[in-house]
């Protein structure tokens, strides 16, 4: 029987007899004396085997790193300078007095503490011995605790926690879906669900009133530091409920969350408009720590004869912004160079940028490839447009919107991790009032949140006009990473078919995929809306982590494959033969 863990001792427990159970961190040596540095989930104790004890200190002797232990002993305190002030057991030890070997190790594929010099590939074929690290073991414990509070915060709001099917059909969020082939029905197939959207809510329609699960999603899309195949949502849907109140209880629970794991205030959260969010930030999910705001100043270059910037200020769907950065001369050519080549991974063909040397002397105070293009009173406009001061660097971005956008709000988030330009820890806020449609480059439209989010005002209006019609859907932003989305959803037959026909989604169709939704909201469906939050961004936030794979127990790589079990992986013919599929190797194969 366990009497204690391991890194739980102190020295209110010198003199007292206990039983422990772990694992070998470290084993030394130390002139016929053996130290075990013994490890469990709470953390490590040093135990002293001596000669005295024969059998045992043989045994001690033999033991190797990670090798599991049950061990018998007396806490006592370690000698004034033995003690060691960065352990929380350092002020005491273990005279080891019975040992036994549960089992033996073989040699670990990494050293517990050199997990960083053995790479990710290695962490996840080993990911049991991995998960051992005190750290690791910090963030899921931290993930088990959210949960728990989740549950509790909605538990106690009358939510009710219901399971939705895993095997469905296609849940449409923008992703590519993971199909399970039937065996029942030859040639058919479940997908597993993108979210559990469809299912919560018709759970409305079926008078719950209230719904959460904590759900696994699927996604079969490119993967990314914040982004898994497999992931898991806080999933939440209420009737009766408006824009207003989703958001605050889902703030309320945010802000509870913050300061019960980590001690943040997140206070009251901004809104922002989408559009809003684009002009200054460049993106839907910005970074609000710092300023550095987009500054458009195509106004000024409509008429001068440098064709990057005259061309995109003449046209409606193209942007002219300045990022304009304090303290520029901090940034060296290199620097520069590097931006440069940074900002064309969003197609950016160039960074133009203005040195402000000495304002004092006006144009000549300046350094840039540009202003031999530039007309000084244009020069000098954009100078006092963006507020500069001396040894500011002020970047160009002209191009398509998008490109723009894109290019200037990344280099703009990696201006402040380079230079640690941020102003707070914390910033979360709220991005309301999205475009309902995006557009799909053929003339046609896409849903951006998903296609039974309401429209906001008239659907004549939405479907004479689908890129100005803008939708009931919020995105939840911490910290320049999207934690969360949702939206009040369509509740009429009528208005959810609109939608699919300007989704030039035939009534054929809307009716082959959907029809079980338009049915369901013939029959009384209340008004309703929700959210759901990715619990594994949430922890990614509340732990520090830069990957999401580090809170995540069993994730997958980059590939979607995971490494531990080497899945996905060959299935046997006769499987395949009941299930009536045939593999075609494909000709680069
Ligand atoms: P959405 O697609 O915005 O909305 O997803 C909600 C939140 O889930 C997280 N998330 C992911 N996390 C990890 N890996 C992924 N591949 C991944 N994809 C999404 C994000 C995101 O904000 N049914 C709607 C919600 C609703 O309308 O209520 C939905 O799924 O943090
Ligand atoms: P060029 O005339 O193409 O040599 O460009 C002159 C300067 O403008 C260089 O510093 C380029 O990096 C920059 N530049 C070129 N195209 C763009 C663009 N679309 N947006 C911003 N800067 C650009």
């Amino acid at each position: 029987m366990r009497s204690h863990y391991c890194g739980l001792l102190r020295d209110t427990d010198i003199g007292q007899e206990v039983s422990l159970y772990g694992w070998v961190h470290r084993r030394r040596d130390h002139g016929g004396v053996i130290f075990l540095d013994v490890r469990d989930h709470e953390g490590i104790i040093q135990v002293i085997f001596d000669p005295d004890t024969e059998e045992s200190f043989a045994l001690a002797d033999q033991v190797r790193n990670e090798y599991v232990l049950q061990i018998t002993g007396t806490v006592r305190a370690r000698d004034e300078a033995a003690i060691n002030p960065k352990m929380p057991t350092g002020e005491v030890e273990v005279l080891g007095l019975q040992l036994t070997v549960l089992n033996a190790a073989d040699t670990p594929p990494f050293q517990l503490d050199e997990f960083s010099s053995a790479g990710e590939d290695v962490r996840l074929r080993y990911r049991y011995v991995d998960l051992r690290r005190p750290e690791m073991q910090k963030k899921l414990r931290l993930r088990s605790r959210v949960t728990h509070q989740v549950r509790q915060f909605l538990d106690t709001r009358d939510f009710v926690d219901l399971e939705t099917p895993i095997l469905t059909r296609a849940t449409p969020e923008g992703a590519r879906d993971y199909l399970v082939p039937s065996r029942t029905q030859p040639g058919n197939f479940f997908a597993l669900p993108q979210s559990p959207q469809l299912f919560k809510q018709l759970l409305m329609m079926s008078g719950f009133d209230r719904y959460y699960q904590i759900a696994r999603c699927f996604r079969d899309e490119d993967l990314r530091a914040d982004r898994q195949a497999e992931f898991t949502q806080i999933d939440i849907e209420t009737s009766f409920q408006g824009e207003d109140e989703i958001m605050s209880l889902t703030e309320e629970m945010f802000r509870q969350l913050f300061q019960e794991n980590i001690n943040v205030d997140l206070g009251d959260l901004p809104r922002i408009t989408y559009h809003d969010a684009m002009q200054k930030y460049g993106t839907d999910r910005p970074d609000m720590r710092f300023e550095l705001p987009l500054i458009d100043i195509a106004d000024l270059l409509r008429d001068v004869e440098f064709k990057v910037f005259s061309g995109p200020a003449n046209d409606d769907a193209s942007r002219v912004a300045a990022l304009k950065l304090s303290r520029g001369d901090r940034l060296s050519r290199k620097n520069i160079d590097d931006y440069t080549k940074f900002v064309s991974i969003y197609g950016a063909r160039g960074l133009a940028y203005i040195r402000v040397n000495d304002l004092s002397v006006g144009v000549s105070g300046l350094q840039s490839p540009i202003l031999k293009f530039l007309p000084d009173d244009a020069v000098l406009a954009i100078l006092d447009r963006v507020g500069a001061e001396d040894n500011d660097i002020i970047f160009f971005g002209a191009d398509k919107q998008n490109i723009v956008n894109d290019a200037l709000g990344a280099l703009r988030a990696r201006l402040a991790e380079d230079l640690d330009l941020y102003e707070r820890g914390w910033a979360a806020c709220w991005v309301t009032d999205f475009p309902m449609f995006g557009e799909t480059g053929d003339g046609g439209w896409t849903s951006l949140h998903h296609p039974f989010t309401a429209p906001l005002g008239d659907i004549a209006d939405m479907e004479a006009n689908p890129g100005a019609t803008l939708s009931r859907a919020y995105d939840i932003v911490i910290n320049g990473y999207e934690v969360g989305g949702g939206s009040i959803r369509i509740h009429q037959a009528d208005v959810q078919k609109a939608v699919f026909r300007t989704l030039k989604l035939s009534d054929n169709e809307a009716a082959m995929k959907f029809g079980f939704l338009l049915d369901a909201l013939k029959y009384g469906a209340p008004p309703h809306g929700g959210i759901a939050i990715g619990l594994d961004r949430l922890i990614m936030l509340l732990t520090g982590s830069t990957s999401i794979r580090d809170v995540i127990a069993f994730p997958k790589t980059q590939t979607a494959t995971c490494l531990l079990t080497d899945a996905p992986g060959s299935v046997d013919p006769d499987q395949l033969h009941e299930l009536g599929i045939a593999i075609v190797k494909s000709e680069q194969e």
